[in-house]
């Protein structure tokens, strides 16, 4: 029989693209915990939860008494903690939520997981994984004429969100390193594709420009961020589980570098050919306003070692990934409505556009 997992944060962008496809490559079972906030969509597992092998659990990861039962009673073989605030705009307007969930949320789930794996023996014990799904933020931002990060690059976390997940990478470094608990972590670059909240930049800009809105451009748009296809990034994390070794940071990329500026384009270009405008193209709707404090100029991860390692490749490039995920929103437009239409939604956009007129 093969084994259950355990997935935190699972009714999340990438916890559910995660899930989704683990159902369907694998026979084992998952166990989600979703605290169920705004960025846990209400429609994000639909079709899984009334798959028998799968159970979604409403708690919070910091939540001792609910991990501890929930690790006896289901007994995983690896626990995969998604669960996080990610939006940096809004780690700058709440930054204490950011410490609650990420670096409180994720101590607190370590310190538990620990308790449950000293009481394993022999080849489960060897096996477990502690997997934690961090993010390139903790490098900071990497000037222009650099070679993409590496695995060794000193932290330079700059916005209250990327300090919280180094600070989570280093507890869980610690754990490893003082009670031998099999974890790794695994440093992804920014990740897009279906049921992505449409607080982040490509799910808002094709919201905004079905809808006629100006296209929101931070600064001067030429940010440079490194660009990965949410299934690539749950294929990578799937194989650090099954091959990689305990211990080990994994930086995840398929080296897609693009400004926002471009991949704003990208996105009306793709809506230019399969939703047509009544007149004119999408990228006149660009409009360029206040930049975000702090802004980090450019990231870029270099992933060598997990591609040596454990064999991982990318399957779709950047203008694959975006063409697939611009249907998705075009099919999925009840989705998009279902969260953009909400109260929360509503009021983010307030808080954080309208004083960068
Ligand atoms: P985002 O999706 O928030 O991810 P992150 O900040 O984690 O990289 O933003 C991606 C880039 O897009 C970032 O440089 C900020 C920029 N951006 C805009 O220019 N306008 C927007 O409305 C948003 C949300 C982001």
């Amino acid at each position: 029989m093969e084994p259950c997992i355990l997935v935190t944060g699972g009714a999340g962008f990438i916890g559910s693209n995660f899930i989704r496809t683990r159902l369907q490559e694998s026979q084992g079972s998952v166990i989600t915990v979703d605290k169920g906030t705004y960025a846990a969509g209400p429609n994000n597992l639909t079709g899984l939860t009334d798959d028998g092998r799968h159970r979604l659990v409403a708690g919070d990861i910091a939540d001792r008494t609910l991990m501890r039962e929930l690790l006896q009673e289901h007994r995983p073989a690896a626990v995969i903690n998604f669960a996080a605030e990610t939006h940096v705009d809004r780690s700058i307007v709440f930054p204490e939520e950011f410490v609650q969930a990420n670096v409180m949320g994720t101590f607190n789930l370590l310190d538990e997981v620990r308790h449950y794996w000293d009481g394993l023996a022999g080849a489960e014990k060897d096996g477990f994984r502690f997997l934690q799904v961090s993010t390139d933020e903790v490098y900071g931002s990497l000037p222009l004429d650099e070679a993409p990060c590496d695995e060794q690059k000193v932290f330079a976390p700059n916005s209250p969100y990327a300090a919280s997940k180094a600070a989570a990478d280093q507890f869980v470094r610690a754990f490893h390193r003082t009670y031998g608990l099999p974890t790794q972590i695994a440093r992804c670059c920014n990740n897009y594709g279906p049921y992505q909240h449409p607080e982040k930049l490509i799910p808002l800009m094709i919201h905004k420009a079905l809808r006629e809105e100006p296209l929101p451009i931070y600064g001067d748009g030429r940010q440079i961020r490194d660009w990965l296809y949410v299934g690539d990034h749950c294929a990578a994390l799937r194989r650090i589980i099954a091959r990689g070794r305990a211990g080990e940071v994994y930086n995840i990329s398929a080296r897609a570098e693009r400004t926002n500026l471009q991949v704003v384009g990208a996105i009306c270009a793709v809506l230019d050919e399969a939703y047509p405008r009544k007149s004119g193209s999408y990228g006149e709707l660009i409009a360029y306003v206040a930049d975000r404090p702090g802004h980090d100029r450019r990231y870029a991860l270099d992933s060598s070692k997990l591609v040596g390692e454990v064999g991982w490749r990318a399957v779709e490039s950047f203008e694959s990934g975006l063409a697939k995920t611009v249907r998705w929103y075009l099919t999925n437009i009840e989705w998009v409505t279902a969260v953009a239409d909400g109260g929360a939604y509503r009021e983010w956009m307030t808080v954080n556009y309208s004083q960068r007129r």
